[in-house]
């Protein structure tokens, strides 16, 4: 299956990947679904929507410190930067992502999309301020500097809408696709959860890595069973021995 795929990835016109939460869960980042997911932890209601930010910034913006620290405590796994070594070796085009941490961007990636948003982003509630964190805040909730507003974090909330610049270009790139490769998402979550289908729907290849069975599966042409870290690497390498990079 591996050297088929790298055979499917080096043919390839143009393609495009969607990450989820799965790529970064061998970096130490918890995902949102399944039995340690957080989403079996916390109610997404009571942190990641709108009303809960209106009715306790404290409370949401704790769980967001949590994380942010989280995320900068993580470092890139091998599956961050296999991605990275094939949008290096022009075969990736367009990197979307579900997550909101950077480990892409430090493994080398610069063709990217973030669906929903970044979490080491603060914007204010109020004007045009915006900031990248290489901290949790320290005040918390934390302020404006401009104009003392409350800051949220640059991230999209349940009920919310995808940034419209990173949708269309998202969904502008399902349409140029010819392989999708599909890296840990359950594929539950929509928009996001369309662009395979999208791909599929022209009639091209879906690739999916995943340890388990997911939304994206029935439509996979592909579907490799599997941790990300160990089979993205594998497939890297099967390309580079097929043009002779070793
Ligand atoms: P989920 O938590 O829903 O799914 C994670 C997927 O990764 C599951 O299908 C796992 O089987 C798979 N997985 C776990 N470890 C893996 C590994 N080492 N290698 C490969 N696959 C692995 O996460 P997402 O699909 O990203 O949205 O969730 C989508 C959105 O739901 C998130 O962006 C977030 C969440 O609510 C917002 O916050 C708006």
């Amino acid at each position: 299956m591996i050297e088929k795929v790298a055979e499917v990835i080096l043919k390839s016109r143009h393609l495009i990947a969607l990450t989820g939460a799965g790529i970064s869960a061998e970096s130490g980042i918890p995902t949102f679904r399944g039995p340690k997911g957080l989403w079996k932890r916390y109610r997404p209601e009571d942190l990641a929507t709108p009303e809960a930010f209106a009715r306790n910034p404290k409370l949401v913006w704790e769980w967001y410190a949590w994380r942010i620290n989280l995320v900068l405590n993580a470092k890139p796994n091998p599956a961050h930067y296999a991605l990275a070594e094939l949008e290096k070796m022009n075969l990736l085009k367009m990197l979307i992502t579900q997550n909101v941490d950077d480990l892409h961007e430090r493994a080398g990636s610069k063709k990217i999309v973030h669906l929903h948003g970044e979490i080491l982003k603060v914007v204010c509630t109020r004007c045009e301020y915006e900031a990248r964190l290489n901290a949790p805040p320290k005040e918390i909730p934390p302020k404006c500097p401009v104009c003392q507003a409350l800051l949220r974090p640059g991230v999209v909330w349940f009920g919310e809408p995808i940034p419209p610049a990173a949708l269309s270009l998202a969904f502008s790139e399902a349409e140029m696709a010819d392989v999708i490769l599909v890296v840990g998402t359950s594929g539950v979550v929509m928009p996001a959860g369309q662009i395979p289908y999208i791909v599929k729907s022209h009639g091209d290849i879906v690739i999916e890595i995943n340890i388990q069975e997911s939304a994206i599966t029935p439509i996979a042409d592909f579907f490799i069973k599997g941790r990300a870290g160990e089979i993205l690497p594998r497939i890297v390498d099967e390309i580079k021995r097929k043009i002779g990079c070793f």
